[in-house]
């Protein structure tokens, strides 16, 4: 019987996860089967319940995507600590009755830079832009790489400085977030070797008023959002960084996802350069 995977989310048909894990598979010879779902937008309890009910093999295990990573979070009888960190879910384990809550975006985005573009977040002063769910994710991953620091930004100053305060707690890592995370106004004259916009305004073709001082010398700028030139990649360019989407970041935390169902880590060079292709 094959075991069955599936991501869910909504909006879910632009969705490059079963591509990608179908390549996983075919590569790894892991028999798998990985489908996306719809989720009605108050629907993804019930949406789990269904995949996990119906089908041939049995339900082993769901990616999560926009918006459901908070309540696949709730819903989880099990969260790893990169999950508890994240506070957010986008890989779910089901197991004996249990589901078992993980987060591989953190992960993914340490790898992408690590493996992919020569890029270890060790020793170098990292800038985060944003303070929502996508910059909140990757906090923990990026601390335990021991940045010389790690300073958050975003538009409204107090959600960064909350943040930033809840990190700057964090037992078990050498490197705390900077208490001084701040607006984007206070970033002038400060830089930074590595910055990575967790902001949605790549979506919205925002320009985030940063002081192009922020790009450091050899600094690699890094966008999450994956598919598009945004305003963020324009303006690191013009400063003299280097660039990078969040393509790879996909990739890779798909792979740490694959991994954790599977015990097996497929090469992603492949698979991203065959998504680069079209
Ligand atoms: P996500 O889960 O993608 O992080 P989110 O929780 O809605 O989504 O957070 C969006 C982030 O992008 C926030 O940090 C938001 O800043 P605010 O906290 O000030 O709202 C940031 N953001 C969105 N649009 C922005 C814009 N036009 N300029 C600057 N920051 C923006």
């Amino acid at each position: 019987m094959t075991d069955r995977y599936a991501v869910i989310g909504n909006p879910i048909g632009h969705s490059k996860s079963p591509r990608i894990h179908a390549l996983f598979a075919a590569q790894t010879g892991q028999d798998i089967s990985y489908q996306a779902i719809l989720a009605e937008k108050d629907g993804f309890a019930a949406a789990i319940s269904a995949f996990v009910a119906a089908g041939e093999g049995p339900a082993r295990g769901a990616n999560v995507t926009l918006p459901f990573k908070e309540e696949a979070f709730r819903l989880a009888t099990r969260r790893t600590a990169r999950a508890a960190a994240a506070g957010a879910v986008n890989t779910l384990s089901f197991e004996a009755g249990a589901m078992i809550g993980d987060n591989t975006d953190g992960a993914g985005l340490v790898r992408d830079l690590k493996h992919n573009l020569g890029c270890d977040p060790g020793g170098r002063r990292i800038l985060l832009l944003g303070a929502g769910g996508a910059a909140r994710g990757v906090i923990l991953p990026l601390l335990l790489e021991n940045p010389a620091e790690l300073l958050i930004a975003n538009r409204t100053e107090e959600t960064a400085a909350r943040l930033a305060l809840e990190f700057s707690r964090l037992p078990g890592c050498a490197v705390a977030v900077k208490p001084d995370s701040t607006g984007f106004a206070n970033l002038a004259g400060r830089q930074f070797d590595l910055v990575i916009n967790a902001t949605s305004a790549g979506l919205s073709g925002a320009v985030l008023p940063l002081p192009t001082s922020s790009f450091g010398p050899r600094c690699v700028a890094y966008e999450m959002v994956y598919g598009r030139e945004t305003a963020f990649m324009a303006q690191a360019r013009a400063a003299g960084a280097r660039v990078a989407d969040g393509l790879g970041m996909l990739v890779e935390q798909a792979a740490e996802a694959f991994f954790v169902w599977r015990g097996v880590r497929p090469h992603t060079a492949p698979v991203l350069a065959a998504l680069k292709g079209n």
